[in-house]
């Protein structure tokens, strides 16, 4: 039996290194090229584990750069193309919403231009429910909710998303689109709520909260989210859209608040106090809740989540309790000039 060829982008980054880890545990006869530009989300480091198997190969580049995908495809000639890479964090794109535009819409029309060229089983684009813009106290975001992104990442999404589809009912490829909710997991990078929450804890800093903090996320483990990728892929309809989703909607201070409360009985040293938490400017635009309904994926595909918030949290911790030096290798100066001018003002 032939081996199926997986071309991954943005592998090096939070989602995309588990979910090639999870691949590479799950099946055997397969083979791995992950295509990455390693900005500062990109962290060779999230893959040491698996950096030596021979199903593994790893090439730096831009999903912009349509001669280096090109001479990467006719090589390797994949068999599913699954496109992680991306900007992915909203408040950069409220600072620099350019390299969003380049990276998250034109990047996947080179990509969807070179699966159109070689012909793929399937082109699937990573995305995000963010898409679907912002909710009040009640209701769900389904596949057929209204696209109406409000931040300039959620916007390039989007733009992906249509591209995506277009590419479908024009050339016939066959795409899927998964819209999930928002990841926590090993080898987060602590821009995001749950690891920054964490890093602070660590070092006895501020946590900044947006706003009144009542803002709610809908919070699902990586694992879950990369189970439900490879279900897609093997299973999903051509030109279908699938929610992601595990239901498990927190306010950000109830979640702030829970970390430290974790974090505390995890540790034998001096306890952290809610003080630590700091109100701050609230982020422009700030969507107010998201909350996924997943019921599509749930009954067409049969998939379900497996890890509870409580149980995922924990270990979560426990995981950047155990990694001082994966904390120390993200936390550059780069990223240190970046947080200071995004958040600087915020105190
Ligand atoms: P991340 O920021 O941790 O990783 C992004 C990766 O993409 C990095 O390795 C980076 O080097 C790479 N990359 C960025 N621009 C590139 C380019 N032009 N060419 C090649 N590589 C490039 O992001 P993440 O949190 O792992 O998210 C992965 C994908 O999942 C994104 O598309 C994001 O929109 C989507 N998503 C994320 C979440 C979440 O909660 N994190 C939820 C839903 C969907
Ligand atoms: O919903 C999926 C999306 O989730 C993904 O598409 C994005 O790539 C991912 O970054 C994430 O977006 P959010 O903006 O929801 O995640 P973030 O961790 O940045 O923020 C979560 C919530 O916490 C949000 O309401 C803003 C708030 N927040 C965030 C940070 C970084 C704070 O209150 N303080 C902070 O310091």
């Amino acid at each position: 039996m032939s081996e199926n060829k997986y071309f991954i982008t943005g592998g090096a980054g939070f989602i995309g290194s588990n979910f090639i880890t999870f691949l590479l545990k799950k099946y055997r006869n397969i083979k791995i090229l992950n295509f990455d530009a390693l900005t500062y989300a990109g962290n060779l480091q999230n893959l040491t584990t698996i950096e030596n198997d021979p199903r593994y190969s790893f090439y730096k580049g831009d999903i912009c750069d349509s001669a280096a995908i090109n001479s990467v495809f006719t090589e390797f000639q994949p068999d599913y193309i699954v496109n992680f890479a991306a900007e992915s964090h909203v408040d950069k794109s409220i600072e620099n919403p350019d390299i969003f535009v380049k990276s998250n819409v034109l990047g996947v029309q080179n990509l969807l231009n070179a699966a159109l060229r070689c012909g793929v089983e399937k082109y699937l684009q990573i995305s995000t429910d963010e898409v679907y813009g912002s909710l009040e106290n009640t209701g769900y975001f389904t596949e057929t909710t209204n696209l109406n992104p409000r931040s300039p990442y959620s916007a390039s999404k989007a733009g992906a998303d249509l591209l995506t589809q277009a590419y479908f009912h024009t050339f016939n490829i066959p795409v899927n689109i998964t819209r999930c909710s928002n990841n926590y997991g090993p080898f987060q990078f602590p821009e995001k709520l749950i690891p920054l929450t964490i890093l602070k804890c660590l070092r006895g800093e501020k946590i900044p909260v947006y706003g009144d903090g009542m803002n709610i996320r809908d919070w699902i483990h990586v694992d879950d989210h990369c189970s439900a990728i490879d279900m897609v892929l093997n299973k999903g309809i051509p030109g279908e859209v699938y929610n992601i989703g595990s239901n498990n909607e927190r306010s950000n201070i109830d979640i702030v608040k829970s970390i430290i409360h974790l974090i505390n009985d995890l540790r034998s040293e001096s306890a952290i106090s809610d003080a630590l938490i700091s109100f701050v400017e609230d982020r422009k635009g700030h969507d107010r809740r998201y909350a996924i309904d997943a019921s599509k994926i749930r009954r067409d595909l049969n998939w379900s989540p497996s890890v509870s918030f409580e149980t995922g949290l924990k270990e979560t911790i426990s995981w950047y309790l155990d990694s001082p030096q994966w904390i120390e290798s993200v936390v550059s100066s780069e990223y240190r000039s970046y947080y200071q001018k995004v958040y600087g003002k915020r105190r």
